[in-house]
């Protein structure tokens, strides 16, 4: 099978029903593995046996271990549970842990792959639209502390992401409009040309007959992105735009009480609302984002919103080294900008 794109030595296919073509893939790569499937038990329910049975086909080993969904599962104890499983399953590092489901499960899997036995062979399959668009390209893994989240990692990246845009249509509505923040964002930081399509697209109806090639769009922006700077320290930042703020809200609230797309959304208009102001992003970006992400049924500005607490949340977060911090700001739609400034600066712009 040929990938849809290559990241280095990271290969990325896209197409529906490529759960049922995992075990053939595997077995092709490498013939004598044996895979641990990593999963959550909503995305099991769904999707885990068909993926088994593609194993069986091919004639593919493997062992399950299933983690509740959430947030909470991503935890240091879990990577010690799944790399007691690898062990009691004599793994070794020819052998496949596998992530079935989003990004929770992506992340833990991948840190479970890069630490056992130093680094075993890692296949994603990803099952939200943030895990496709996003977390499984690019190599970031981990899990959180109590002191905060993502504080444990390892860039790692996976071998093969194979992305099944059909596992999409059981997604809530939440968790495809968590995901459409992230497209949006895609449009806005690097490609105009994106947002000016997602404009014409009116409903997940609509988004759902493209998605192939949406996905599709916004894994090549990240691989493109993250090829250019891999590890965070300079280009690979604008992904973070509307984070800073998308973060200090999740904080404040409360990890879970807003979902972190819904965050990003507010943080994407209010950064691009001040920079207007500053006159340092053309007029009229921030009403266009705006419309764009309530198109998709995303709230744009949140009750109660503390211009004080957002700003201290902003300053212990972990991005926020020293007493200088890196803004995300457009130019406009499909340019982004990368502006060092003071945290006195910053509070203009919140
Ligand atoms: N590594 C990275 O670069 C990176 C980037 C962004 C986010 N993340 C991480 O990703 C995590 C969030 O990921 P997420 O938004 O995918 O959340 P998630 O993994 O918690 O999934 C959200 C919910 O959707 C369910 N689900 C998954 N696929 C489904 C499907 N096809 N149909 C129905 N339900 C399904 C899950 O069971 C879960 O309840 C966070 O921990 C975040 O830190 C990592
Ligand atoms: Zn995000």
């Amino acid at each position: 099978m040929k990938p849809d794109i290559e990241l280095k030595s990271s290969k990325i296919y896209i197409k529906n029903g490529i759960i049922s073509e995992a075990g053939m893939l595997i077995k092709s790569e490498y013939p004598d593995a044996k895979v641990l499937i990593v999963s959550d038990y909503t995305v099991a329910g769904l999707y885990l046996e068909a993926l088994k049975e593609s194993l069986d086909v091919s004639s593919v080993p493997y062992d399950t271990m299933l983690f509740n969904d959430g947030e909470k599962t991503k935890t240091l104890s879990n990577i010690e549970a799944l790399c007691e499983k690898a062990a009691d399953n004599e793994m070794n590092r020819g052998d496949v842990i596998l992530a079935l489901g989003g990004g929770v499960i992506g992340d833990l899997a991948g840190f479970a792959a890069a630490v056992f036995l130093r680094g075993i062979k890692f296949i994603a399959l990803p099952t939200t639209l943030l895990a496709q668009v996003d977390s499984s390209v690019g190599g970031k893994t981990g899990v959180n502390l109590k002191q905060g989240k993502n504080l444990v990692g390892s860039f790692y990246k996976a071998d093969h992401v194979l992305i099944d845009p059909e596992t999409l249509k059981t997604l809530n509505d939440r968790e495809f409009q968590c995901g459409m923040a992230e497209v949006i964002k895609y449009g806005c930081i690097w490609d105009d040309e994106l947002f000016a399509r997602l404009e014409s697209l009116k409903t997940r109806a609509v988004v759902m007959s493209q998605i192939k090639s949406i996905v599709k769009t916004c894994c090549e922006i990240k691989a493109e992105i993250v090829c250019q700077d891999e590890y965070d320290r300079s280009l690979r930042m604008i992904l973070n735009f509307g984070h800073t703020i998308g973060h200090a809200i999740e904080n404040t609230i409360g990890y879970g009480e807003i979902s972190h797309g819904q965050a990003v959304a507010i943080g994407m208009v209010k950064i691009t609302k001040g920079a207007e102001k500053k006159g340092l992003t053309e007029v009229g970006t921030a009403e266009r984002i705006e419309q764009l992400l309530k198109q998709f049924g995303l709230a744009t500005e949140m009750e109660g919103y503390d211009r004080a607490k957002i700003m201290r949340a902003i300053v212990i977060d972990k991005k926020n080294i020293g007493k200088h911090m890196n803004l995300i700001l457009l130019k406009h739609i499909g340019q982004a900008e990368i502006i060092i400034m003071s945290s006195r600066e910053m509070e203009a712009y919140l």
